[in-house]
């Protein structure tokens, strides 16, 4: 399948952008210091924290770290729920997923049935959908642009 690239270097902290790849959506994310601390927050109550499950299929050996990302502050995700094919939306409140840390940085809530996802597209316990948001095959071409595929 074709490649794409993403121009990141207008891409902020705390900011989204999209592209498309194969059909799907691809989320970059720039994680802020804050997004990423709070990931140690969420360890113990998503399904796979490390990304041991299905690793071939839904986290590349390079982002299988705490972070699932080549650099700790850049996410890219396929932004497709990992249990029906919904496109979960950003930022949820707390109220959507119960005893979350009070100082909760924001993840993605899947609209179809409630799946909730922290910063590093982990999906949290007791939701329908099975798995972590896949991370795509991906690469650096420099310090500010991307190849995913
Ligand atoms: Fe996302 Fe069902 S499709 S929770």
């Amino acid at each position: 399948g074709a490649a794409v690239e993403a121009d990141i270097s207008a891409l902020k902290p705390g900011e989204k952008m999209t592209v498309e790849w194969r059909g799907k959506p691809v989320w970059i994310v720039k994680r802020t210091p804050e997004q990423l601390a709070g990931l140690k927050k969420t360890d113990a109550q998503v399904v796979d924290p490390n990304s041991e499950r299905k690793p071939a299929e839904l986290t590349p050996e390079y982002a299988r770290n705490e972070y699932r990302s080549i650099k700790p502050e850049v996410l890219v995700v396929v932004g497709i729920c990992s249990h029906l094919g919904c496109s979960p939306s950003d930022k949820f409140q707390a109220g959507a997923q119960p005893s979350l840390p009070d100082d909760w940085q924001g993840g993605f809530l899947c609209p179809c049935h409630g799946s909730t996802f922290d910063m590093a597209g982990r999906v949290f316990k007791n939701k329908p959908a099975p798995d972590n948001l896949e991370v795509p095959p991906h690469m650096y071409l420099s310090d500010t642009k991307l190849l995913i595929g």
